[in-house]
């Protein structure tokens, strides 16, 4: 079977990898694959259908049938567009905690690899490098200080600085970060053969030009 080209880009949540990694598809015109919406999909799925989040079997088997449709940039979920509401901090939470069960991470792993079908991939999440696409062309392992990251968030959210608003979005990437790294199965860790680039004092377009250049690099 044919197989094409993928970059693998890892890190933790508000690293901005999910943006560079759609910019990143775009200029090369390939496929995106964004990971942890899949795990937030399948968390909101838990959800809705009323079901314990600590029942792995179960939870697997929304995993396995999740009725999801991508188009440009939108999510459907059963029909409904649920791109906005597979964000909130509650869904984030439960994502984390359905994520480290390694029945439901069986359950993505095909869906995932399906995303590289038919043309390049340019693939975003946590372990893209280490389990999902380990032949991935070019691995990056993008990360920045929590605070610089919290940061980002609340700016995003239109939060200030200083706030309780703020100190609880900090805390939540802290716990999460915490719960993505300890988990025994597919912990977010940097690939033997990724490179790191520190995204704290660049801008996503200056991490784009560095991700561009370097698989140009390899490309020749
Ligand atoms: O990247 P994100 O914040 O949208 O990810 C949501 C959750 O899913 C996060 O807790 C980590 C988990 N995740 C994962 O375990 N493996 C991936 N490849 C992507 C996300």
């Amino acid at each position: 079977m044919m197989t094409y080209p993928v970059i693998a880009i890892d890190g933790p949540s508000a690293s901005g990898k999910g943006t560079v990694a759609a910019k990143v598809a775009e200029i090369l015109q390939w496929a995106y694959l964004d990971s942890g919406a899949l795990y937030r999909l399948t968390a909101l799925y838990t959800q809705q259908c009323g079901v314990n989040p600590a029942n792995e079997d179960a939870v697997a088997d929304l995993a396995v049938h999740l009725p999801v449709m991508f188009h440009h940039g939108d999510i459907f979920l059963n029909g409904s567009n649920v791109a906005g509401k597979i964000r909130s901090e509650e869904i984030s939470l439960l994502a984390s905690q359905i994520a480290a069960l390694p029945k439901v991470r069986q359950a993505l792993l095909q869906r995932q690899r399906d995303f590289a079908k038919s043309q390049g991939l340019v693939a975003d999440g946590r372990d893209m490098a280490t389990v999902v696409f380990p032949d991935a062309v070019l691995k990056i392992f993008l990360t920045a200080t929590a605070q610089i990251r919290a940061e980002r968030r609340a700016k995003q959210l239109g939060i200030a600085l200083d706030t309780p608003e703020f100190r609880q979005i900090l805390s939540d990437i802290e716990k999460r970060d915490e719960a993505d790294r300890k988990r025994p199965i597919a912990p977010l860790k940097q690939a033997a053969d990724a490179i790191l680039i520190d995204s704290s004092h660049l801008s996503i377009d200056e991490v784009v030009e560095k991700v561009i250049l370097l698989y140009r690099q390899i490309e020749k």
